[in-house]
């Protein structure tokens, strides 16, 4: 089938970036959100990045006019009705993803694809919570969105072969390089990042060394872009302790717990850098 217009639910970090790309790609796109505070706030973030992009000589001067020509942001359920699919990048509660399913089964058509970012809950479950279970699926969009090349594409027990491959060629057009993932709590890359992550938390708190050189060992000995703790603010300990109490009370392994420290450490508001403040400080 062919995707000519694309919706977005949500507008935070995940939802603008992936509005962005999916404008980025010629797609008309549209972005909801619940407010209009937020929304501006998102469409804020992707004309900043965008505007940055051509200072840095990374992105033509047309290429940002015409992405932020193909989009377009509202409050509504209505204007998303002519969308050919919808990707819904909201936070990660089951009932909330719910209540945006059924509002937008009450405007879209029945051709319409449903897609969700979600990193960790269970795509059988949110698709089998709509009237569209064969078309629905997971699309795993990678932080910050314009620029991790990743995109996991996952299929819930119901989803139909027609859906897997307009989705898998629509991340493709995205010019985003997908792989198909499983659909078990962390797909592919969070089911082997975030035990990873965990250790690294665990090791810290058993004295293995400073936060500095747990990082600089793993960035400069194995060449990984940021080192454990880094990439734990930056991801935020939130999704993080969020990610792994899914896996755990799925897998039931020792490797998925999350250690008492994150625990703490979210309890205490410490989310990363998104709150000025987790395993660095990043107040001003
Ligand atoms: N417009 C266009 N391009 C831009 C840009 C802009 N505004 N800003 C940066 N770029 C380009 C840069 O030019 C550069 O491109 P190049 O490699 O071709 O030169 C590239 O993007 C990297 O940007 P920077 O040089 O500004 O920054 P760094 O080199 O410091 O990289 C980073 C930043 C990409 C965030 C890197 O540190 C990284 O890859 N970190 C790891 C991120 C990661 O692991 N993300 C996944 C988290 S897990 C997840 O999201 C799943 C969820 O479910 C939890």
């Amino acid at each position: 089938m062919t995707i000519k217009t694309v919706g977005v639910v949500g507008c935070g970090l995940m939802g603008s970036g992936i509005a962005q790309v999916c404008a980025a790609s010629g797609y008309k796109t549209i972005v909801r959100e619940v407010g209009d505070v937020v929304l501006q706030k998102g469409l804020g973030r992707v004309k900043k990045f965008l505007d940055d992009g051509v200072a840095k000589g990374k992105v033509a001067p047309e290429a940002r006019d015409t992405t932020l020509a193909n989009l377009s942001g509202t409050t509504t359920f209505e204007a998303l009705k002519d969308c050919d699919l919808i990707i819904e990048a909201i936070v990660e509660n089951l009932d909330e993803k719910r209540q945006i399913y059924a509002g937008l089964e009450t405007v879209v058509g029945a051709h319409t694809i449903f897609l969700s970012n979600t990193s960790s809950l269970c795509i059988t479950e949110l698709a089998a919570s709509t009237k569209r279970p064969d078309k629905f699926g997971g699309l795993h969009f990678f932080n910050p969105v314009p620029i991790m090349k990743l995109v996991e594409v996952i299929r819930a027990l119901t989803t139909s072969d027609e859906t897997y491959q307009t989705v898998f060629a629509f991340a493709q057009s995205l010019g985003k390089e997908p792989i198909t993932a499983p659909d078990r709590p962390g797909f592919i890359v969070n089911r082997l990042l975030v035990p990873y992550l965990l250790d690294a938390i665990r090791a810290y708190e058993n004295g293995l060394g400073t936060l500095e050189d747990i990082d600089k060992g793993m960035k400069l000995g194995c060449g990984y872009p940021m080192g454990p703790f880094t990439l734990l603010d930056f991801v935020g300990l939130d999704t993080t302790y969020y990610i792994a109490n899914i896996m755990f009370e799925e897998f039931r392994e020792p490797a998925y717990a999350p250690p008492p420290l994150l625990k703490r450490m979210v309890l205490a508001g410490r989310m990363g850098r998104k709150s000025g403040r987790g395993f660095y400080s990043y107040e001003k």
